[in-house]
């Protein structure tokens, strides 16, 4: 493959999505939020009704899921056909649902060539957990960012508090702790930094220092 990728993986809250959508937008090239897919799939699941450890259903509705993505001044907008649904699949219940429909093999079959197809010209930036390992495992740049639960909890809380929606910092560790131990443990495309990626622990950086490591990574 000739276009060039960039993947960025990394636990949730690390700061990839802000990261990954900066670097796209200085570079020009497309963005892919791959999370945004397993948490569209999530709140469709959820407004149907499904049963999240229905594999054949769930996989079913992630062939024909009508969701998309747009740009707007704010940053990106995410639809679920008609629906706006940027900010209710923030929350953490559908952050929750996302991860476990994301652990089934069939849902993530059904994501593969979807999430391939955004590789287009002149390149395409996307974050996730599995950017790196599975989904583009030729990619020319990998980054594989971290950051400690406690400095994730806390960014995730500022986050939630700037949408005006209440969240409880301790509540927030656990809750990220166990959504990250799910993707660590999951057989099929686990949270795992890929051979070649270069990883980088944000704990102690700030946004600015990130976007500048990357940036001097990539030219
Ligand atoms: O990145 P974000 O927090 O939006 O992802 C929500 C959930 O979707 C993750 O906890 C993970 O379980 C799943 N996911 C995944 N593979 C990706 C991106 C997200 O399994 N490439």
């Amino acid at each position: 493959e000739l276009i060039p990728v960039l993947t960025i993986d990394g636990p949730s809250g690390s700061g990839k999505g802000t990261l990954a959508q900066r670097i796209a937008k200085t570079l020009g090239w497309h963005y892919l939020d791959s999370g945004a897919l397993y948490r569209v799939l999530a709140q469709a699941a959820l407004q149907k009704d499904l049963d999240l450890n229905s594999e054949k259903a769930l996989a079913d509705l992630a062939l024909t899921l009508p969701v998309w993505f747009s740009v707007a001044e704010d940053g990106l907008r995410v639809w679920l056909d008609a629906l706006d649904v940027s900010d209710i699949i923030r929350s953490e219940q559908v952050g929750n649902a996302a991860s476990k429909v994301a652990a089934l093999a069939s849902v993530r079959q059904a994501l593969l060539q979807r999430q391939r197809d955004f590789r287009q010209l002149p390149g395409l930036v996307t974050d996730g957990r599995d950017m790196g390992t599975v989904v583009f495992p030729d990619a020319t740049y990998k980054v594989y960012l971290t950051a400690s639960a406690e400095v994730r909890a806390e960014r995730r809380h500022k986050q939630l508090k700037e949408k005006g929606i209440d969240s409880n910092l301790a509540d927030l560790i656990v809750e990220i702790t166990e959504r990250d131990e799910r993707d660590q443990r999951r057989q099929i495309a686990p949270l795992k930094a890929a051979e070649d990626a270069l990883v980088l622990d944000s704990t102690q950086l700030g946004a600015d220092a990130v976007f500048k490591q990357i940036s001097a990574f990539i030219s």
